[in-house]
């Protein structure tokens, strides 16, 4: 933050103030694969004690949101290096976690709408999104399994562009996240969804073909900012499903 760049200065340590629970934090330095481009995130260091502390939900809802993950850093080099349509465009993203992806689209000119279930994901995408872009998306505080959140969602669309990275882990999401991209991916538009092989996400891309949503599958192989990630072979597809017309 330069100096006499006070109401960023107050913004960033409100934001940082919102995080308490969550520090302290680190900062990566990440390459997006294929792009030329590089994003420093900041994240919680101790992501073993956010677990820890996410034990006593009931719901479960662990905070996958403090990672660096493949699919963000892979949909994040596909908005860089092909993301024309971004520019100017209302773009939506669901599960943003720590902003990766969120920055490519702001770099690239998007007017982006992010949601997580997490409010420290807000927060931190908010802050890596004001570090290294100068702006912050607009967002929702939203879990998609939520109908009424959903609803609400959807009257702030339809969006030509929807982007989601890794969110088809867990099999309790398939039919609630169709639902959302049924509801807020305009009619003609795109999700473009990374994901990295698991089983959910291939019942959801299936389930969409079915539906007659078409289009490209890119494979990304990294190399990942986790050296573990690219030694373990992880591959990541990058679909842009166009949703039918009727
Ligand atoms: C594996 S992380 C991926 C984060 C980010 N997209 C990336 O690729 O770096 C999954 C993200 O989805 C969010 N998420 C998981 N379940 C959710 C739900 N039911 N509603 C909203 N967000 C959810 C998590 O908080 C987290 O940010």
């Amino acid at each position: 933050v330069g100096e006499g760049d006070e109401p960023r200065r107050l913004r960033r340590a409100a934001l940082l103030a919102a995080l308490s629970g969550s520090q302290p934090l680190r900062r990566d330095e990440i390459e997006l694969p294929g792009a030329g481009e590089r994003i420093a995130v900041l994240r919680p260091a101790e992501f073993d004690r956010l677990l820890d502390a996410a034990a006593a939900d009931p719901e479960q809802n662990l905070p996958y949101w403090a990672e660096i993950w493949p699919s963000g850093v892979a949909l994040a080099a596909t908005v860089a290096r092909e993301g024309e349509q971004f520019a100017g465009a209302t773009v939506l993203e669901l599960g943003c976690g720590l902003g990766v992806t969120a920055i490519a689209a702001l770099r690239a000119g998007a007017d982006l709408l992010v949601t997580d279930y997490a409010a420290d994901a807000l927060a931190l995408c908010a802050l890596n999104a004001l570090d290294v872009t100068g702006t912050e998306p607009r967002a929702v505080l939203l879990n998609w399994r939520a109908a009424g959140s959903v609803a609400g969602l959807a009257a702030r669309g339809p969006f030509a562009t929807v982007l989601a990275a890794d969110v088809l882990y867990e099999m309790r999401d398939l039919n609630p996240l169709l639902a959302v991209v049924e509801q807020v991916v305009a009619p003609g538009g795109e999700l473009w969804l990374a994901e990295p092989r698991r089983v959910p996400a291939a019942l959801f891309v299936e389930t969409l073909v079915v539906r007659g949503w078409r289009g490209p599958t890119e494979v990304c192989a990294g190399p990942w900012p986790d050296p573990e990630d690219t030694r373990t072979g992880v591959v990541v597809n990058v679909h842009r499903l166009r949703r039918p017309t009727a």
